[in-house]
């Protein structure tokens, strides 16, 4: 398998970033994470919508995220992971410190265990020792990624649509 890296979308992204959403859309299913919804067609002002996440402003209740694409070595962006720099009393029930997708063109090949991989090294670089991931009950896919990569599940709980959610652990000091 080709080696994979997680990049901050930059200038020279900006093709790639077009292509990815187009594929998305053509194959279908959900778009994670959610920072990726809010692109509209302009890249440059999606870029500036992410660095305000990044710093915190205009976010309301939320906490500060940095999304990462997942990018291989012949340039192709394969995904993204957005990474929130703490918990608060929302996301440690539901969310907790990152939220990652695959595009469906690219699912089934190892790349989800590959993004959550690099991102909890990020989170380690961060400081960020214990790391909560969240995924519905029913996100067969998303909880084999999780199991993958030393999720301990601790329990479940009700989301604020009332679904429930898995709540997993990882040791990332391990
Ligand atoms: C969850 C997601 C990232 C997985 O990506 P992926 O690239 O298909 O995952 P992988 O190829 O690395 O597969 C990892 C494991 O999950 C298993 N798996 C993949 N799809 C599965 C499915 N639909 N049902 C059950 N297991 C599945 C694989 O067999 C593999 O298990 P293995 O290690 O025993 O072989 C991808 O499905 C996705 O983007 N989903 C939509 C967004 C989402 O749900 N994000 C998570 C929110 S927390």
């Amino acid at each position: 398998m080709n080696k994979c890296c997680l990049v901050k979308p930059n200038s020279t992204d900006e093709n790639a970033i077009h292509n990815l959403m187009e594929r998305w859309k053509i194959f279908g299913g959900r778009m994670n994470p959610g920072l990726l919804w809010h692109f509209d067609g302009n890249y440059f002002e999606w870029l500036r919508y992410l660095t305000n996440w990044e710093n915190g402003i205009d976010i309301g209740e939320e906490v500060p995220q940095t999304l990462f694409l997942l990018k291989r070595d012949d340039g192709a962006i394969l995904g993204a992971v957005s990474i929130r720099h703490y918990l608060n009393h929302t996301n440690i029930i539901d969310g907790g410190h990152l939220g990652y997708g695959i595009c469906p063109e690219f699912r089934g090949f190892g790349y989800g265990d590959i993004i959550l991989k690099l991102a909890l090294k990020k989170l380690l670089e961060m400081g960020i020792e214990k790391v909560l991931v969240t995924c519905d009950f029913d996100n067969y896919a998303s909880q084999k990624v999780i199991l993958n990569n030393g999720g301990v599940l601790e329990n479940q709980a009700l989301d604020e649509d009332g679904i429930t959610v898995n709540r997993y652990w990882i040791d990332n000091t391990k």
